[in-house]
């Protein structure tokens, strides 16, 4: 997809296929306006006739205007202009880009006429590219048949004198760095579990380092995790034939010596839940249990593209949960890297199991912020459902630079408390502590972060749940490539403060 920048444009006379222009339960946006004018009424008469009310994401698609030369005006809704934000915009813009037809090639957007009340023009440009990257995602490499219901490939932004040039330039940019990855992610999270196993996750991480002198790539294999004494990881990769892998990258855009963000992604490429093995419906969902993986995957990816200059560490706790006679039994005791021992009490709860090793191993990055990322438990989707990631973290400050990250990015977070009170829940009578919380279900998202804490006290660290956040179910079934935005725009954050 091609992205153009213009200042401003007589409508009527573009040579284009079609025209995307917002309107609000207000009326036409100012282009809107000047059609109907050039038109003597008929864009307005069909608004009217159509009952059209401009509802947020609903569209109306008016061919052949009189006086106007593109084919199609494709009229967007915006909803009430008093709650118009970013979300609104890359709601219409993924709208717009399903109404466009196969025969539309090259369409000019007039988003950002609107009012954007709580977003800069730069960000509106960066959301409306973004969007448009998105909703053009597909995942046919296993179809024989493509199929593809636009064909766009060219999208001029009409963005006024002060953005059609390299500041503009720069938020085309950043909306494909973030897009690029993001969509990366999506890739992964759909790709089969016969295919996407930890060493293909280890695979592309080398692909990524491919020139890039900027990345570079470390792989430990189940040799090296049992020199490290991670006890922990090992029990959850133990049952299945494909070995488990630590995967580090580390992206060196920002200063030497600059304190590193190192985020850690739970790789887990498929969850049988092994000996304490989940119900067989809908079991296939849980090839996207490495969506955390991917998500670290995604940053680094747009990172690259976005030479953001910041110093990341990406961590990868590759494994597969299957159950077979070599698989950890529930009531095995392990050792954790950092000498605390873990009654497993149900092989199913593997996630922390791989993730704390990964953690304790990270300390040496000595590391500004720590965040983790991963699809861990099904209580945090009934918790919070599929619109916002749960987040967890002791510090205040790291908890609300990440709140604001999401919110910005359209990719939301919602905070969940990490307390002492919950910590006796995992108290075990055979070891330092069980791998499940002994108070049943309740909190049991919470009780998930509170495990992983006892692994993080040396560092500033949060932690993500996006087992409700990173896929769809349904029609809409799917990796949804979230939380990249949301970290992108963290790591941004810091580049600029
Ligand atoms: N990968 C699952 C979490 C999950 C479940 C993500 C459903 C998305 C949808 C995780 O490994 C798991 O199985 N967690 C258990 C924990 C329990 C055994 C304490 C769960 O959530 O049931
Ligand atoms: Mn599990
Ligand atoms: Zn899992």
């Amino acid at each position: 997809m091609e992205f153009a920048l213009l200042p401003t444009v007589n409508a009527a006379l573009v040579a284009a296929d079609a025209l995307i222009v917002p309107m609000t339960s207000e009326g036409l946006s100012t282009t809107g306006q000047t059609l109907d004018a050039i038109s003597i009424g008929a864009l307005s008469a069909t608004i009217k006739a159509a009952n059209f009310e401009a509802k947020l994401g609903q569209t109306l698609a008016v061919y052949h205007l009189a006086n106007i030369s593109t084919p199609l005006v494709l009229i967007v809704g915006a909803g009430s202009p008093t709650e118009f934000n970013g979300r609104a915009l890359q709601k219409m813009t993924a709208s717009a880009y399903k109404a466009l037809n196969t025969k539309t090639q090259h369409a000019y957007s007039f988003l950002t006429e609107l009012m954007v009340s709580d977003r800069k023009t730069t960000e509106a440009i960066s959301d409306i590219v973004r969007a448009t990257l998105e909703a053009s995602y597909r995942f046919d490499s296993f179809k024989s048949k493509k199929t593809s219901d636009t064909g766009l490939t060219h999208l001029t932004l009409v963005v006024g004198e002060n953005f059609a040039n390299s500041v503009g330039q720069a938020a085309v940019a950043w909306g494909e760095s973030v897009a690029l990855g993001l969509n990366y992610a999506r890739d992964l999270g759909n790709l089969p579990p016969n295919i996407c196993h930890p060493s293909y996750l280890a695979e592309q991480a080398h692909v990524l380092a491919k020139n890039h002198r900027k990345l570079s790539v470390n792989v430990l294999g189940e040799k090296d995790m049992e020199k490290l004494g991670m006890g922990a990881f090992l029990a959850v990769s133990k049952g299945s034939e494909q070995e488990g892998k630590l995967i580090v990258m580390e992206y060196n855009g920002g200063k030497k010596g600059d304190k590193p963000v190192v985020l850690v992604g739970k790789g887990v490429t498929f969850d049988t839940g092994g000996i304490s093995i989940k119900p067989a419906a809908a079991m296939d969902e849980m090839k996207y249990d490495m969506c955390g993986a991917a998500s670290v995957l995604g940053v680094i990816k747009a990172l690259i593209a976005a030479k953001l200059p910041i110093n990341v560490v990406g961590v990868i706790a590759a494994a597969e949960n299957m159950p077979s006679g070599k698989a950890t039994r529930p009531g095995d005791i392990v050792t954790t890297m950092s000498g605390q021992t873990v009654e497993i009490l149900n092989t199913d709860a593997e996630g922390r199991l791989v993730l704390c090793d990964a953690l304790t191993y990270i300390a040496r990055y000595e590391p500004a912020v720590v965040i983790d990322i991963a699809t861990l438990t099904g209580a945090c989707v009934v918790a919070l459902g599929k619109v916002v990631s749960g987040l967890f973290s002791p510090n205040d400050e790291l908890a609300n630079a990440l709140t604001e990250a999401g919110q910005r990015s359209n990719d939301r977070a919602w905070r969940m408390p990490v307390w002492q009170d919950y910590q006796e829940l995992l108290d075990s009578p055979f070891a330092d502590m069980g791998n499940i919380s002994n108070g049943g279900p309740y909190g049991g998202a919470i009780t998930a972060a509170c495990f992983l804490e006892r692994f993080t006290k040396n560092y500033t660290w949060a932690h993500l749940d996006i087992a409700g956040t990173a896929w769809n179910s349904g029609t809409q079934k799917g990796a949804t490539g979230r939380p990249v935005a949301l970290l992108m725009h963290y790591l941004s954050s810091r580049v600029a403060s």
